[in-house]
């Protein structure tokens, strides 16, 4: 399968002068570039989904940053993965730290977003990663257990070729510090199993495992290193179409 490079925009672009400004340097960044077989996703906030479908290239796949569970009617503030698809959505990340953090989000709920998201024929980008104190208290792999099994409650082994899942270490986004190579290919050594258990060989091997957290075009080359890295999603540089792109080029070479 091709890498996934994701960039996550987070609540960016403040006005629609500041997108215009991202699409004409995305554009000019992108343009000609030989990618191979990379998949490029960008998720900028909800206000901007339908601009961003309409203005990037086919090339160029739409995500979410989120969604609700229920498809429809009275919850104000809330956006379906039925609105999301219907707006030309491919993807949507789910359970972010940032979401978890901030908002609360628990296992359960994110577990009811990626159902629904399956339902709505979209690519749930799960993350899932311990925080600090975790990290340091030997519980990185029981915390990922816990985190994937339950998101991926009641998703049938067909619908599974739609999920990607995310290493996200909490400790790691947005500060600069990442982890060693190993430490990443242990965690998705674990992902993958827990996947083979779940949902057979056959199925759980299609499934892209991504990494996130403080990916830019310097470390790129060290945290994938691996060629069974499937992708990577990138938060702050995403922002900076020059460096996402020089990291997508990266990860391209590598297959
Ligand atoms: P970062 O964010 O690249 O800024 O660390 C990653 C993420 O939030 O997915």
């Amino acid at each position: 399968m091709g890498k996934l490079v994701v960039g996550n925009l987070k609540m960016n672009l403040l006005s629609s002068d500041e997108r215009e400004k991202y699409f004409e340097l995305f554009k000019k960044e992108i343009s000609g570039k030989r990618l191979g077989d990379c998949e490029i996703v960008l998720c900028p906030p909800f206000i901007h989904l339908e601009v961003f479908k309409k203005t990037l290239s086919k090339r160029t796949k739409i995500g979410a940053q989120n969604m609700f569970w229920e498809g429809s009617g009275s919850y104000t503030g809330e956006i379906s993965g039925a609105m999301l698809k219907n707006f030309g959505c491919d993807y949507v990340i789910i359970g972010h730290s940032e979401r978890r953090k901030y908002f609360c989000e628990n296992n359960e709920e994110v577990n009811l977003k990626v159902q629904s998201a399956v339902k709505a024929d979209l690519k749930p980008i799960i993350c899932i990663g311990e925080t600090r104190i975790e990290k340091e208290t030997q519980q990185m792999l029981s915390v990922i257990t816990k985190q994937l099994k339950k998101a991926l409650e009641g998703v049938t082994r067909p619908k599974l070729e739609n999920i990607v899942v995310a290493y996200e270490p909490v400790w790691a986004v947005g500060t600069d510090i990442t982890p060693t190579a190993h430490e990443i290919m242990e965690a998705k050594v674990l992902i993958r199993k827990i996947l083979v258990e779940g949902f057979g060989k056959k199925y759980a091997e299609k499934v892209p495992i991504l990494y996130g957290g403080s990916v830019n075009s310097r470390t790129v080359k060290n945290l994938c290193n691996d060629p069974e890295m499937d992708g990577i999603l990138v938060g702050r540089e995403s922002l900076v179409p020059h460096e996402f792109i020089k990291i997508a080029e990266i990860i391209s070479n590598s297959n």
